[in-house]
Parts: structure tokens; sequence; C-alpha cells
């Protein structure tokens, strides 16, 4: 061996786990910004299919974040909860825009292949290394608490956390909403709506977690909504 040849590091010197922890730094550095970059792609193709509703959802994710904190998630499920709320109906992409647009009732076949959104975003994000877990929270986030939801009918608890979580939140994002053919509705009436279908459609502690701060930041929630708070109310 050479006098210029560095030798090799020994397994548990000092020097060698600090190049371990500055690998591992670098690796989670990696795989964070890989995530963003994947949130804003897709956030982009929803932008490209007019399914986006911009400052709106970002204001829904940190709801769901809110109510996730509250419950005590962990942050890797915090992490997955962002993805689901911001990319839970990526699937959309998938349904013809005569579907997706019209302004009245879907008919039973129309009302089947909307369905099918869930299980779109499911499928394409399950491919992502990394994004695997968020996936199954998209695929069932219209699950519904007393187990009459879909795709799988799956009921209470067994609809993973992130999934009735987000299920509250874009429900009630769903119910203030203006769209071009309706008005939002008022806030009273969207937590009137929300109670009333808690313990069938809804997770209750989910439901009653979201109402504690949703309140207080009515003026918030409106601004993000479209829809002014004096009109809402
Ligand atoms: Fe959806």
């Amino acid at each position: 061996m050479s006098n210029h040849q560095i030798p090799a590091l020994s397994e548990g010197s000092p020097v060698s786990g600090a190049l371990e922890s500055l690998r591992i730094k670098q690796l989670e550095e990696q795989s964070a910004a890989l995530r963003n970059s994947v949130i804003c792609a897709f956030n982009q193709l929803l932008d490209l299919k007019d399914l986006n509703t911009g400052v709106h959802s970002t204001r829904l994710a940190e709801w769901g974040m809110r109510v996730g904190q509250e419950l005590g998630l962990e942050e890797s499920e915090l992490q997955n909860l962002e993805v689901a709320a911001l990319l839970h109906d990526i699937g959309k992409v998938g349904i013809p825009d005569a579907i997706l647009r019209k302004p009245g009732r879907l008919d039973a076949d129309e009302y089947a292949l909307m369905k099918k959104h869930s299980e779109y975003g499911w499928a394409v994000l399950r491919m992502l290394p990394g994004f695997e877990r968020a996936a199954l929270d998209i695929l069932h986030h219209h699950e519904s608490f007393d187990g009459k939801g879909y795709p799988a009918g799956l009921k209470s608890t067994e609809i993973p956390v992130v999934s009735r979580i987000v299920c509250v939140i874009d429900a009630f994002d769903a119910m203030v909403s203006s769209r071009p053919y309706r008005i939002g509705l008022p806030y009273a009436e969207a937590v009137r709506r929300l109670n009333e279908a808690s313990g069938t459609q809804f997770d209750p502690v989910v439901v009653r977690t979201f109402l504690s701060f949703a309140q207080a930041e009515m003026s918030t929630v409106f601004a993000a909504a479209g829809t002014s708070v004096s009109s809402a109310l």
C-alpha cells in the first residue's frame, strides 16, 4: 500500500459514525426533496385538468395536519396525511371531463365511473417509492364510518385514520366552496351537516376535533373557500 492511500475506517470508530450520520441526513434530505417535487408535479397535473383548488387545498391540508396533530399522529403519518390531503383526488385525472364538469346530478353509470377516482389515485401513487402508504390512504378517502362507503366498505377504525381525516375536511371543503354553478353553503349549515353525518358518514372524533378550531378560524376558512364571512353567516 502506498503512503498516499487512505486506510479504510474501522467500523464503529467515531469518524465512521459521523460519516454514517451525515449520509443518513443526506438521504433524508433527498427523500424530502423528492417527496416535495412529486407533490408539486402532481399539483401541476391537477392544474392542467383544472382540478386544483390552489390556496384552498393548501389551507385544507393545513387543517388536516392540525387535526392529525391534535389526534397525536406520528410524524410519518402526518407526512402521509399532507400528501393525501393535497392529492386525494389525483385519480380524477382519469375521469372523463363530461362527468367531472356535469353541473347536474350524475346518473348511476356516471357515478359508478366517478367513484373509480380513489382507485385510480391509489394505482398511480403506489408506484412511487415512499408514497405507498399515502396511496392506501387515498384509496380509502371515500369510505364511510358506518361501512357504507367505497371502494372497500371498511368501517370505523378499519378505515385508516388519515383517510378518515381527509374524508371530513374534503366534505367540509365541498360544502362551503363556491362553484361556477352554485354558491357555497353558509358555515352554520356546513357545521350542521357535518354533525348530522357524524358517526354515520364521518368519524365523530375527527368531526369534533376539526370543529373545535374551525369555528375560531372561520374568516380564514371562508377566505380559503372563496366565500365571504358575511355572506356565509
Ligand atoms: Fe374524492
